[in-house]
C-alpha cells in the first residue's frame, strides 16, 4: 500500500503542499518518497529512501521545487527494495511524463521485456516504471487517449497520478482497485489516495470508480470514462477530522487492520498461484533441497513465533519433515545443533527485530540454509537471508498484530503445501484441492469478521475479569498462544494459553468459581478429547466461551458458544485467530486502553 497526492492551483506553489499531503499519507507506507512539479513546461523532481523528512531537507521544504502543479508518492515497496531509484515518481526517458502510483502491475514483467525490445532502458527494479515508458510509448500527442491505451495494456491495481510536460495547466489520473479522492477548492484541486492529505485545504471531495478518468485544472476537475464522455460525479462533503480520517473513519488502526485481512491475504496469496499451481518466486528450493532436508527450525518471537507453533503442525504433517518451532531469544542462545542440511524460517513482521536477526546470524554461521518471512521489503532479516516469502498486507500500525499474522500464516500454508508438491508427500488430488480451499480463505475470513457484535457483547460481559485461560489441542493450542497474547497485550489482562491435555497436570489449581476459560475445539477428531478438558474446568467451576466450526454444537459443553465458518482443517487458524483478535480488541476498548500504542510496547523490538 502507498499514498499518492497530487496538487494543482493559480498561485500557490504545489510542492510544499504535496509534502504536507505525504505527512498524512505516511501510515499507507514510509520507507521512501518523492515529488515532481512542473514548471515552464519542465518537469522537476526530487525522491528519497527514508522517512518524508528525509524527502522534505532534500528540497527545503519544498521551496527548491518551482510550480503550481505536482504529484507526490510515499511508498510501501513490495517491488524493488526502499531506495531513490526505486522511489516513486517514475519518470519517461524523454523526461516528458512522470508517474506516481499506489498498487501493483501483475503483468508488469511481460510489458518490460516487450519496452526492453524496443529500446526503452529502465533503470529502477520497480513495476511501475513500465507505466511511465507506456505512456512514452503509445503517446501521439493527446495525453487522454494515451492514458486509454495504458490502462488497457496494465494488469492489476493502481491508482495514478501522471504529469506530462506539454500539459503545463494540468495533470490527469486514473484508478483501479486502489483507492483515490479528488479535493475540490478554489482555484485549485486536489488527488489523493485518502482523504487525510487534502482534509487541510477542502472538505469537498469525490469518489472516483474503477477505470474513471480524472483531468483536473486549476479551475476544474472533469471525470471521463474510456469511451472520453463527461460523467456527472457527486460532490460530497468530509465531516471526519483528520485523526479519524487517517484511520479509514474506525476509531483504530487496530480494527482497521483487523478487518483489512481479508484483502491483505487476497494481496499475499493472489499473485502467487497461478494456473493451478503455486509460484513461489522468491524461493530456490529444489526439490532435492526438500528432500535432503533433516530438519526445519522456525525462529520468531511473540506473535511471529505464535505462526510458527502452526507451522510446526502444517509442514509436519504435508511433509513430514521434522519441525522445531523455538523462540529466538532462546535459540541464538541455546547452542543449537543446526547445520548445511538444515532449513531455518525466520518470521518477522518488520523485519528489524534483534533476536531474531541475531539468531538468523546464529542459523547463518552454522551452515544453515534460511528463509525469511517478512512484511517490511529490503528490511534488514530480509536482505540477511537466503531466500525471502514477502507479505503483502501493507503498513502495520497498530503495535498488535492482526493483520501481518494472518498473512504470515497463509505463507506458512502456501510454503507447506509447495514443499509437499515437490517431494510428492501430497497427492495432485490433495494440492488442487488444498488451493481451492486456500483461494476461499479471503471470504471466509470476511465471513468470521460479521460475528463482530456477539463478540463485543461477550467482551462487555468479561472486561474486567483479573485472569483468563485460553485452551486448545493441536492447532487450536497454537492459535490459543495468540488469542491470548492480543488480550494481555492490549487489555493488560493477565492470561495464559495452555494445552488442554496438559491444564491438569498443575495450573487446573488456578481455576476457581467464575475463572473464565476461552475452549478453542476447532480441530475435529480432537473435539472430544477437548470436550473432556473443558468438562475438568467446569467442574471446578470455570465459566466457559467455547469456539468451534459451524457444524458443531456446544450446548450444555460451554456456557457460550462462538462459532467460525468450516475449512480445511490446516487453514481453520485463520478463521480460529479473528474472533479472539476482536475479543482482545474490545475487552482492551471497553476498559479505555491505548490499543494502537500499549503501554510498555514498541512495534519492533530491535534490542535484545
Ligand atoms: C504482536 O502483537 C507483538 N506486537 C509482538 O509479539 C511481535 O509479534 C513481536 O515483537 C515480533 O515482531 P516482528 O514480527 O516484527 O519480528
Amino acid at each position: 500500500m502507498c499514498g499518492i497526492v497530487g496538487y494543482i492551483g493559480k498561485k500557490k506553489q504545489a510542492a510544499p503542499i504535496l509534502l504536507e499531503g505525504l505527512e498524512k499519507l505516511e501510515y499507507r507506507g514510509y520507507d521512501s518518497a518523492g515529488i515532481a512539479v512542473i514548471n515552464n513546461g519542465e518537469i522537476n523532481f526530487a525522491k528519497a529512501k527514508g522517512r518524508l523528512r528525509v524527502l522534505s531537507e532534500k528540497t527545503n521544504g519544498g521551496k527548491d521545487l518551482i510550480g503550481c502543479a505536482g504529484i507526490g508518492h510515499t511508498r510501501w515497496a513490495t517491488h524493488g527494495e526502499p531506495s531513490d531509484i526505486n522511489s516513486h515518481p517514475h519518470l519517461s526517458q524523454s523526461g516528458r511524463f512522470a508517474v506516481v502510483h499506489n498498487g501493483i502491475i501483475e503483468n508488469y514483467m511481460e510489458l518490460k521485456e516487450k519496452l526492453i525490445r524496443k529500446g526503452f532502458e529502465f533503470i529502477s527494479e520497480t513495476d511501475t516504471e513500465v507505466i511511465a515508458h507506456l505512456f512514452e510509448y503509445y503517446y501521439k500527442g493527446d495525453i487522454m487517449d494515451t492514458m486509454i491505451k495504458v490502462i488497457d495494456r496494465v494488469e492489476g491495481s493502481y491508482a495514478l497520478g501522471v504529469l506530462c510536460s506539454d500539459y503545463p495547466d494540468s495533470f490527469i489520473a486514473v484508478r483501479k482497485a486502489s483507492p483515490m479522492i479528488i479535493g475540490i477548492g478554489n482555484d485549485e484541486n486536489f488527488v489523493a489516495s485518502d482523504v487525510t492529505a487534502i482534509l487541510k485545504h477542502t472538505r469537498q471531495v469525490c469518489y472516483v470508480e474503477d477505470n474513471e478518468i480524472v483531468v483536473l485544472t486549476a479551475d476544474d476537475v472533469k471525470i471521463y470514462n474510456t469511451d472520453k464522455e463527461e460523467l456527472e460525479k457527486e460532490i460530497k462533503t468530509i465531516d471526519w477530522d483528520v485523526s479519524a480520517a487517517e484511520k479509514g473513519g474506525y476509531e483504530h488502526f487496530m480494527i482497521k487492520e483487523i478487518e483489512e485481512q481479508p484483502k491483505a491475504i487476497r494481496a499475499t496469496i493472489s499473485p502467487r498461484i497461478k494456473d493451478g499451481k503455486i509460484v513461489l518466486d522468491d524461493v530456490s528450493l529444489t526439490k532435492d533441497d526438500i528432500k535432503n532436508l533433516r530438519k526445519i527450525f522456525i525462529v520468531a518471537c511473540g506473535s511471529a513465533y505464535h505462526v510458527g507453533v502452526v507451522g510446526k503442525y502444517v509442514i509436519e504433517k504435508m511433509c513430514r519433515i521434522p519441525v522445531e518451532c523455538v523462540i529466538a531469544s532462546e535459540f541464538r542462545y541455546s547452542d543449537p545443533i543446526v547445520s548445511k542440511n538444515d532449513l531455518v524460517i525466520v518470521i518477522s513482521q518488520s523485519g528489524e527485530t534483534a533476536d531474531s536477526l541475531e539468531a538468523l546470524k546464529v542459523a547463518k554461521n552454522r551452515g544453515a540454509r534460511v528463509l525469511s518471512i517478512v512484511n517490511v521489503v529490503g528490511s534488514a532479516i530480509a536482505n540477511a537471508s537466503d531466500d525471502v516469502i514477502y507479505t503483502w498486507a501493507g503498513p502495520e500500525i497498530a503495535v498488535a498484530t492482526t493483520k501481518a499474522y494472518s498473512t504470515q500464516l497463509t505463507v506458512m500454508y502456501l510454503l507447506s503445501i509447495y514443499m509437499a508438491e515437490k517431494i510428492s508427500t501430497i497427492t495432485s488430488g490433495q494440492y488442487k484441492k488444498y488451493l481451492e480451499d486456500l483461494e476461499k480463505l479471503p471470504d471466509l475470513v470476511a465471513k468470521t469478521l460479521e460475528n463482530k457484535e456477539q463478540i463485543a457483547y461477550l467482551a462487555s460481559k468479561f472486561y474486567n475479569c483479573h485472569s483468563i485461560f485460553f485452551i486448545g489441542r493441536n492447532l487450536d493450542y497454537a492459535v490459543s498462544l495468540e488469542g491470548s497474547l492480543k488480550l494481555k497485550e492490549i487489555s493488560y489482562i493477565h492470561s495464559e494459553a495452555y494445552a488442554a491435555g496438559e491444564l491438569k497436570h498443575g495450573t487446573i489449581s488456578l481455576i476457581e468459581d467464575g475463572t473464565l476459560v476461552v475452549a478453542l475445539a476447532t480441530v475435529d477428531d480432537l473435539f472430544e478429547k477437548t470436550v473432556s478438558n473443558i468438562k475438568e474446568v467446569t467442574t471446578r467451576g470455570a465459566v466457559v466461551m467455547g469456539l468451534t466450526t459451524e457444524d458443531r454444537s456446544m450446548t450444555g459443553i460451554a456456557d457460550y458458544t462462538i462459532q467460525i465458518p468450516n475449512t480445511n482443517d490446516i487453514f481453520l487458524p485463520s478463521l480460529t485467530v479473528i474472533p479472539l483478535q476482536l475479543f482482545g480488541y474490545y475487552v482492551a476498548a471497553n476498559k479505555g486502553c491505548d490499543i494502537d500504542k500499549p503501554r510498555n510496547l514498541a512495534k519492533s523490538v530491535t534490542v535484545e
